[in-house]
């Protein structure tokens, strides 16, 4: 008998219909050394060509944080003037360690900012003066390294400035916000891949002085995996943490609105993830640096830290999948719908 079993036929097997509405059972409490075991002790679970998804669903209030806020959830700070007359905003980050339910029953020891994975979408424009007051509150030692232009003293890493903060201790980052463009922050202290694999990690946008084109719909999607029995590799992927959530709570847009999803790549261990758009194409802005588009496509790729924008609108009703277009990614979570319906009044622009 094989000793190890695929994270493909965990899945396949239904690991989710075992553990689906039970709670909070973890796979300790199971007796379970790996997730995988859980799926041959269910394999009638499976039905055939059915579309994989989870039984049940996370506690998102026990979490924290429920996926489809976190779509629309921008921190733009508290905002104040400097004597200069620079715009002034002002974040606050903490980090704990956190339980996080990422699948039915499934609970994950994360490192978190804010209590979320993936924390904060911190949001500015282009030129203000940025401070983030981060206390680390976790069990570990952290860091916030930014992407983006910034002195020395500010890289959040190791041997720069304070270099990383212990446990109980706090650093104000303090930068001026440039270039425009989508951009990330993350933890710093190694080993990198599993502080980042834990969830220590977020969107910074900062809007071009006088914004982007408006829009009816802007979404902020953080492409994730999670590794729940620390083997390096990933056991489940997902956009903004809890797999199969948009398929079980679609994103609703009306067709002809036009929407902007701010789309940033977290993903640890594996090293392409991948976005494709059903029935449609998008206007695609690598690193959101520039305002003309580098391509019209369905499907973009992104390593770890790659990031872009996409624009688009639905030309017919209908529910519509868009998913990493790697499949073992798309059934193991990465996947979810945009429920395009007619607006009422067709045509008038209906928007939120
Ligand atoms: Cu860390
Ligand atoms: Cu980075």
């Amino acid at each position: 008998m094989k000793s190890r079993v695929t994270r493909r036929e965990f899945f396949r097997a239904g690991i989710f219909t075992v553990l689906g509405t039970a709670g909070a059972a973890t796979l300790a409490q199971l007796g379970l050394k790996k997730p995988a075991r859980a799926a041959v002790l269910a394999h009638e679970g499976e039905h055939a060509g059915a579309m994989p998804s989870t039984v049940g669903e996370v506690d998102h209030v026990r979490n924290g944080f429920d996926p489809t806020d976190i779509l629309t959830d921008f921190d733009y700070g508290t905002v104040s003037t400097l004597p200069n007359g620079q715009t002034l905003r002002e974040y606050s980050l903490v980090a704990t360690d956190k339980t996080i339910e990422v699948a039915p029953g499934i609970d994950f020891p994360a490192w978190v900012y804010n209590g979320r994975i993936p924390g904060p979408t911190l949001r500015c424009v282009e030129g203000d003066r940025i401070r983030v007051h981060f206390f680390n509150a976790s069990s570990h030692p952290h860091t916030i390294h930014f992407h983006g232009i910034h002195p020395f003293e500010m890289d959040g890493v190791p041997g720069a400035g304070p270099g990383v903060i212990p446990t109980g201790e706090s650093f104000t980052y303090e930068f001026d916000a440039e270039p425009f463009g989508l951009h990330l922050y993350h933890c710093h202290v190694f080993p990198l891949a599993r502080h980042i694999a834990k969830g220590l990690y977020g969107t910074f946008i900062v809007d071009p002085q006088g914004g982007w084109p408006p829009v009816d719909h802007e979404y902020v999607m953080v492409m994730n995996g999670i590794d729940v029995d620390f083997d390096d590799e990933n056991d489940f992927y997902a956009v903004n943490t809890i797999p199969f959530h948009y398929q079980l709570h679609p994103i609703p847009i009306k067709v002809g609105e036009t929407v902007r999803i701010f789309l940033v790549n977290l993903l640890e261990f594996d090293p392409i993830n991948s976005f494709h758009l059903h029935a449609n194409f998008f206007h695609y802005y690598p690193t959101g640096t520039s305002l003309e588009p580098s391509e019209y496509t369905d499907t973009i790729m992104q390593a770890q830290a790659q990031r872009g924008i996409l624009e688009f609108a639905y030309k017919y009703p209908g529910l519509f999948m868009f998913h990493a277009h790697k499949t073992e990614f798309a059934e193991l979570g990465w996947t979810g719908n945009f429920e395009v319906t007619v607006a009422e009044g067709a045509g008038d622009g209906d928007a939120e």
